[in-house]
C-alpha cells in the first residue's frame, strides 16, 4: 500500500456493494467520483453523514459526480444499517456502500491510520476526476463529521480550474471572482478573459468567474 498523492491514478478495485458488484473505474465511467470512508456501521456520526450525502445527491448529480462510501463491515450489515439511516435521517440512501470486511479498499487507499485506530477507517475523502486521477484528498478523525457543502464547493473549484487558467481564492464560492494564474501573461488577458482583470499586484489579478 503506497501513499496516494494528488495527481496519482486512483487505485482501481472490484468489490461488493449494496448496489451489486462494482469495478470502481468502470462504475465511474466518464464522471467524477467521491470515494469516502466511514469508521463503522451503526455509529452516530456516520449515520448523519450518509443521510446528508443522500439528501445532497441532486447537487452531486448536477456536477456530474458519483458518490460511493466505504465502511469495514459487510454488505448485509450495511443493508440493515441503511434502514436506520433512512428512518432517522428522513431520506433514502441512493448511492452504493462498499462492503469492506476484508479491508481491501481501506488498505488500498490507506484509510486505516493505526495511531487513530487499528481496526476502523478514519474519515477519508478522495475526489477523483474523469481521467481517474486523484484531485483532492481530505482526512478527518472519527469524531469529526465532515462538511459536505465544503466538498461540493471544492468540486466546483476543481471543475472550474480544470477548464480555465484560474485559481480560486480563500472562501471562494461558485459565482465569486477568481484569480488569473501567474502563467498567463498580462498581454493575453483580453483574449483569454474577455471580462477583463483587475491588477491588484503583478501576481494578484482578479477576474470575474469565466464561465458565468
Ligand atoms: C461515529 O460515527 O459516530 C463514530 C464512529 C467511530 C468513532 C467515533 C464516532
Amino acid at each position: 500500500m503506497a501513499t496516494i498523492r494528488l495527481g496519482d491514478e486512483a487505485p482501481n478495485f472490484t468489490t461488493e456493494t449494496t448496489e451489486g458488484t462494482v469495478n470502481f473505474h468502470e462504475w465511474m465511467g466518464d464522471k467524477w467520483a467521491v470515494l469516502f470512508s466511514h469508521p463503522k456501521d451503526f455509529t452516530p456520526v456516520c449515520t448523519t453523514e450518509l443521510g446528508t450525502v443522500a439528501k445532497l445527491k441532486p447537487e452531486f448529480d448536477k456536477r456530474n459526480v458519483k458518490v460511493i462510501a466505504v465502511s469495514v463491515d459487510d454488505v448485509k450489515s450495511h443493508q440493515s444499517w441503511i434502514k436506520d439511516i433512512n428512518e432517522t435521517q428522513n431520506t433514502t440512501v441512493n448511492f452504493p456502500l462498499i462492503g469492506d470486511e476484508s479491508k481491501k479498499v481501506a488498505t488500498l487507499y490507506d484509510m486505516i491510520h493505526p495511531n487513530a485506530s487499528d481496526s476502523m477507517t478514519v474519515r477519508s475523502v478522495f475526489i477523483v476526476g474523469p481521467d481517474k486521477k486523484v484531485k483532492l484528498t481530505l482526512t478527518y478523525p472519527a469524531s469529526t463529521g465532515r462538511d459536505f457543502s465544503e466538498i461540493l464547493r471544492a468540486i466546483d473549484s476543481l471543475q472550474l480550474t480544470s477548464k480555465y487558467s484560474v485559481a480560486t481564492p480563500a472562501n471562494w464560492k461558485d459565482g465569486d471572482d477568481c484569480i488569473v494564474l501567474n502563467s498567463v501573461p498580462d498581454d493575453d488577458i483580453p483574449k483569454r478573459f474577455p471580462k477583463g482583470a483587475m491588477k491588484v499586484k503583478p501576481y494578484l489579478r482578479i477576474t470575474p468567474q469565466p464561465n458565468k
